[in-house]
């Protein structure tokens, strides 16, 4: 994003939505990750100006709030799809060709590991084993699994989404 597009991002930024999600912290301790818990909730990701608003609030650094963010994997700092693609990278998987599966997938929604597709509706993701080693190579499409992948099989999943 460039630094104009963010400034205008900021000045658009409906900072009421966070002010009202915050106001069941103001006052109370150790309450960083409900707080990002809720702006996720109520945004899909975590809006780089909620999180300067955060700051504000809180009168605590900025990259404090940065910090804590980064560190939860359940945290989203960018826009997220409508559909998550999650392709298994463990070790059942790898032996059993996922790498292929992995780069058609990257291919067919022309994104990269952790990238969102431009009209929004997938984001791919790379995660280690999935528990279902037994159906190799695996992935999922939000909470549905998808086995015995094949990259001929991939553009058929798809389409359902
Ligand atoms: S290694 Fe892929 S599901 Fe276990």
């Amino acid at each position: 994003m460039s630094e104009e597009t963010a400034k205008a991002a900021e000045k658009s930024f409906d900072y009421d939505r966070v002010e009202t999600l915050l106001q069941e912290f103001l006052h109370k301790k150790g309450v960083m990750v409900p707080i990002l818990q809720k702006i996720q909730a109520e945004f899909g990701y975590l809006p780089r100006p909620a999180m300067e608003y955060v700051a504000k609030r809180l009168r605590i650094p900025v990259s404090k709030v940065f910090g804590v963010a980064t560190f939860y994997a359940q945290f989203h700092l960018h826009p997220r799809g409508k559909n998550i693609v999650r392709v298994c990278r463990g070790t059942a998987c790898h032996v059993r060709g996922v790498s292929k599966v992995a780069e058609k997938m990257q291919e067919i929604l022309g994104v990269g590991v952790g990238q969102t597709t431009e009209d929004m509706n997938f984001t791919y993701e790379e995660v280690a084993c999935i528990g279902a080693c037994g159906l190799a190579p695996v992935m999922m499409i939000n909470d549905q699994t998808y086995g015995k992948l094949t990259p001929e099989k991939l553009k058929g999943i798809l389409k359902n989404y």
